[in-house]
């Protein structure tokens, strides 16, 4: 198994709560191509064997042009050979979408979208500085099935500032609508210096009691565990055979190599990152300086525990006694000592897969189970 992902760092404009790396400035995009492309050329041998997965994720990859897609594939293939059985998912703003796009983003190969709709609610959309409204999010869903992406995911968040029980619920009833196969239900996090923090800070808006938000996780858990969809982790939940196959490579230690300003890939142990800069990411690049001891890092063995145990908190089944025992000797007693007391403390059932209270608390979860 082995995953490929691209970061495309533009947006229009920043959403309040945003902190992922992008820049709303503009940037000669095509530059930016031109610069990934050389990037692929020289960290292909980085991956062994076959790609099953390709993420184009961001900021906002549907602002690209589709022939700067072309142009990512055709490097793509000259430089790695992909299983037939592939997943390439591509995120997309409902805004960007037309029947022209998703049918050349389907001849290249886009066979998932990730639609980023945040809520079906006009009032919430403007209130998050989104460029849709919830018409614009419809219709995306309409022409993207229409032209024959069936594996569509959408993204909403729950607890923003007016997002009430009930509007909470007519979007997800909305969502139900269409019968798509995944959906990534994010709990709105309050982010450091986003625009959403200085807004909080000033009293201009407040975020929703505990007991208001964990009604809204409840209820986002009941709706879909009742029409078919697998809560398999923290945020996303699929009906039978469409989880993110990218994502869970992650979340799983599988190798993957990043691509981009900000980009981040992980082999055997080894992590390497690209600054957030798209300025310096394209300057580097096109000097031809590729590594730097700078930006990577070796995972010692306890990195590597405590990164386990908070990648597995995040998966209904992600615990495993046997992986530990083989993986981890020398912190296995220390393991099932803090496995027992989750069990007990019902965070966790016997057979180690999480509760409904493990779910809500996992950050708890997790500070019980690293090390120091
Ligand atoms: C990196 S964004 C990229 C997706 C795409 N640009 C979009 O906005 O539609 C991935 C997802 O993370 C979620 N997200 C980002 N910041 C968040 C925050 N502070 N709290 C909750 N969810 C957040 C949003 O649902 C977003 O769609
Ligand atoms: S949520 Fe998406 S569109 Fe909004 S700023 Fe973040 S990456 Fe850009």
């Amino acid at each position: 198994m082995a995953g490929l992902y691209i970061h495309i760092p533009f947006c229009h404009h920043k959403c309040i709560y945003c902190d992922f790396y992008s820049i709303a400035q503009s940037f000669d995009k095509s530059v930016y191509v031109d610069t990934l492309v050389k990037e692929i050329e020289h960290r292909k041998d980085f991956l062994k064997g076959r790609l099953d997965t390709i993420y184009f994720g961001g900021g906002t990859p549907s602002l690209l042009k589709v022939e700067d897609v072309a142009r990512i594939f055709e490097s793509i293939h000259s430089n790695f050979s992909l299983n037939p059985d592939n997943e390439i998912t591509f995120e997309a703003n409902p805004e960007n979408i037309t029947k022209e796009y998703i049918q050349q983003l389907r001849d290249l190969g886009v066979n998932r979208i990730s639609l980023g709709v945040q809520s079906f609610n006009d009032k919430d959309l403007k209130l998050i500085n989104r460029s849709h409204n919830s018409l614009v999010a419809r219709k995306a869903i309409e022409t993207i099935l229409e032209n024959n992406i069936e594996n569509i995911s959408i993204d909403l968040i729950s607890n923003l500032p007016y997002t009430t029980l009930s509007s909470w619920e007519e979007n997800l009833r909305i969502f139900l609508e269409y019968s798509l196969p995944h959906i990534s239900c994010y709990t709105l996090m309050r982010e450091e210096g986003t625009m959403l923090d200085r807004l909080l800070k000033k009293e201009k808006l407040s975020l929703l009691s505990e007991e208001d938000a964990l009604k809204q996780l409840d209820l986002t858990m009941d709706i879909l565990e009742e029409n078919g969809y697998n809560h398999y982790e923290t945020s996303s939940y699929a009906k039978p055979g469409f989880h993110s196959r990218h994502n869970m490579s992650y979340w799983t230690f599988q190798d993957y190599l990043g691509i981009g300003a900000g980009a981040h890939s992980y082999k055997e142990g080894l992590r390497m990152w690209n600054e957030d800069d798209v300025y310096s990411y394209t300057e580097r690049i096109n000097r031809g300086e590729f590594f730097s001891k700078e930006r990577e890092e070796i995972l010692e063995e306890k990195d590597k525990y405590n990164e386990y145990v908070m990648l597995a908190s995040r998966m209904k089944k992600g615990l495993k006694d046997s992986y530990v025992k083989e993986k981890f000797p020398q912190y296995y007693s220390y393991f099932s000592r803090q496995i027992s007391k989750l069990v007990k403390e019902n965070f966790l059932t016997q057979d180690l897969t999480l509760t409904t209270k493990g779910w809500y608390l996992q950050d708890e979860m997790i500070l019980t189970l690293a090390l120091d």
